[in-house]
């Protein structure tokens, strides 16, 4: 007969997210003078105690004695520890409740406020062990039941000792006092829970460590209300992503590792293995040979646009999903370009750079304003469309063309040739992809069919223009100013020299490819990116990932979910289909998609089924990835 499992679970900082005396002094010194001055003496000695630094009884005096609490001080904390119950507790109540018989609370807190609260969550009042307060005729608190061995140094040890339980015995807890029940060979197994607080003494000494009560249950095989414990996912971001992003996705409860700059091969090959999640920027190549190092890869985030430094194709095959940020700074090209267009119609670049010079040039010649302008936008994608709108805003008339059939904005006009739109435009702009095919595709034909005197932008892609031609076009005064943020050769460094013969051509605004740069653009991306990758961890949504088939799935309420991900051939959903009715499952939804590598199947279950569909699933012949969310 296997031996009877019981759990110590300590209260302050572990069944709750804060210090209940703490909150306490938040309550009953409203109003004080020295308010915060007293909390912080009052955490000091909290501190001071739960370090094991301190005597526990004597700390516990003082804190009373500054605390100047009354009765009538309870109700309000308990219903703030309500609301500050541990998440990880808060979602494993099922676990709680089952194995209420187990589970005994022992705290150096009073029961006054702990009853109220643990009991909700299916502890059994008889299984609190806590201090009680004493109070004078008006209901103020000046004291405890000194009686109670847990108002005593080593008070949790002597508690213990009276208990005797019979069995297992696993303490769960934040602070050094629940470490003492170890050491005194009263528990088997100590663990340090970290989730709200990590005290260093605490850690130091223990041998195992709980970042969540989902991570006690994994390690003890105990049901658990989630199906892997968040903090196991380790996350590696690189190239300085910004910190929204880190607080993003430790906040969900990943493990995550900062690097500021990007790494060579032989560097991720060894830092990869044990990683969930990798961020990267442009810098960093994910090529094949880090793919196959990348064990426990899931989730490749590129927090820019372009995905080219990815090996798309081998991350696909081993069924790791990739995102990126398509339109997070979309705006901020758009804002230039609108900057520009009216910075060159009134010459402002030349009329700046003779001012430096100490020379006034004051004339109306040559300048315009936009309003009532042809604006031909060729590229009606996510930068295009959104210019659309804006340029529309400030009163200039729109045109565009692209290759595909695109949704039109507002009043803006369709283009059915490029050269339709050249002939028609004042401005011409160009927001086409970087597709190969497109290299060169402005040149000098494309600037001969433009107005006279036209103006023409490119916040693209650099190798899209002919320079020679556009520098030609610019010389001979077909077009009276252009502004050019991209270039076919970029210094790799700011030390870099920039080397163009666009360099001393007047009417030329020249920038450092910065059409993205700002800091809302960054920050929309260290929003973006974290967000389709949990997703995709959390759900299974696959929706806006570069590589995969894109699937948006229902949220997952009261089923489990299957994610297979398998070898696009022909026969691998039907033997899916086979072991879940061999297996008798109850299916309540499925999803399916492919592309050309890889198919993508969800099936959500009813959540009474034969584990072993798990095991069959995952024997299935060219599966590449099987997990199951709940
Ligand atoms: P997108 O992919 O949403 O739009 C590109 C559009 O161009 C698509 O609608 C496509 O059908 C169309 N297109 C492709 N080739 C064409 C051609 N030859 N003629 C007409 N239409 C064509 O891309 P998004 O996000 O709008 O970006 C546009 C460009 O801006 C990209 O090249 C991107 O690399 C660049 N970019 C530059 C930044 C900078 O810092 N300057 C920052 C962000 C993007």
């Amino acid at each position: 007969m296997s031996k009877e499992k019981y759990f110590i679970i300590d209260f302050d900082s572990t069944f709750t997210q804060v210090e209940a005396l703490d909150e306490l002094g938040e309550i009953s010194l409203q109003g004080e003078e020295n308010k915060d001055e007293i909390l912080q003496q009052i955490k000091d000695l909290t501190n001071g105690a739960m370090d094991g630094k301190s005597s526990f009884t004597e700390g516990l005096v003082k804190r009373l004695d500054l605390l100047k609490a009354n009765k009538k001080h309870l109700q309000p904390l308990i219903s703030t520890l309500q609301t500050k119950v541990s998440e990880s507790v808060k979602r494993n109540k099922e676990f709680l409740t089952t194995y209420a018989d187990s589970i005994f609370i022992v705290s150096s807190g009073f029961k006054e406020f702990i009853t109220p609260i643990v009991t909700e969550y299916g502890i059994k009042e008889e299984n609190i062990y806590a201090n009680t307060f004493r109070y004078d005729e008006n209901g103020n608190i000046i004291g405890f039941d000194e009686e109670n061995v847990l108002s005593l140094d080593k008070g949790k040890i002597k508690l213990l000792e009276t208990l005797a339980l019979q069995g297992d015995v696993y303490v769960l807890g934040d602070g050094y006092t629940d470490y003492e029940i170890k050491e005194a060979g009263l528990a088997n197994k100590f663990y340090a829970f970290t989730e709200n607080i990590s005290r260093d003494n605490v850690i130091a000494k223990a041998e195992h460590i709980a970042p969540s009560l989902d991570e006690f249950l994994y390690q003890n095989k105990l049901p658990m209300a989630i199906s892997y414990p968040k903090n196991r996912i380790k996350v590696l971001l690189l190239e300085n992503i910004h910190p929204k992003a880190v607080e993003l996705f430790r906040k969900e409860g990943y493990q995550v590792e900062t690097v500021a700059g990007a790494l060579s091969e032989e560097e991720l090959i060894e830092r990869i293995k044990d990683i969930s999640i990798i961020g990267i920027r442009s810098k960093t190549q994910i090529t094949k040979k880090v793919l196959e190092h990348a064990n426990k890869l899931m989730c490749i985030g590129a927090f820019c646009i372009g995905t080219n430094q990815i090996d798309l194709s081998t991350a696909l095959d081993a069924g790791i999903t990739v995102f990126n940020a398509p339109f997070s700074n979309t705006r901020s090209v758009v804002e230039l370009a609108i900057g520009q267009i009216i910075m060159l119609s009134r010459d402002i670049f030349d009329k700046s750079s003779k001012m430096h010079q100490g020379k006034w040039d004051k004339s109306a010649a040559g300048s315009n304003e936009i309003r009532d302008k042809k604006l031909g936008i060729v590229g009606y994608g996510n930068i295009g469309a959104q210019l659309s709108v804006l340029a529309e805003a400030l009163g200039m008339v729109v045109y565009y063309y692209d290759v595909v059939e695109k949704l039109q904005l507002g009043n803006a006009r369709k283009c059915e040739t490029l050269q339709e739109l050249l002939e028609v435009s004042d401005f011409v702009t160009l927001h086409v992809d970087g597709r190969k095919s497109n290299t060169n595709m402005f040149g000098e034909a494309e600037f001969a069919a433009m107005k006279d005197g036209a103006i023409f932008l490119n916040l693209s892609r650099g190798h899209v223009v002919d320079v020679p031609s556009l520098v030609n076009a610019i010389k001979s005064g077909k077009i009276r100013g252009a502004a050019v943020d991209v270039f076919p050769e970029e210094p790799a460094t700011n030390a870099e020299e920039f080397v163009s013969e666009l360099r001393g051509l007047s009417n030329v605004i020249l920038t450092p490819h910065i059409g993205g740069s700002t800091s809302e653009a960054q920050e929309n991306i260290a929003h973006f990116v974290p967000r389709r990758i949990m997703e995709y961890i959390n759900a299974g949504n696959t929706y806006q990932s570069v590589n995969f088939p894109n699937i948006q799935l229902p949220e997952l309420r009261d089923a489990h979910r299957l994610i297979h991900i398998h070898k696009n051939v022909p026969g691998v959903l039907a033997n899916i289909n086979n072991v879940l009715a061999k297996n008798h499952v109850n299916i309540e939804g499925q999803y399916l998609k492919t592309n050309e590598q890889v198919g993508y199947v969800i099936t959500d279950i009813n959540k009474g089924y034969n584990k072993q569909v798990i095991h069959d699933l995952k024997q299935i012949q060219h599966t590449i990835k099987f997990r199951m969310l709940y």
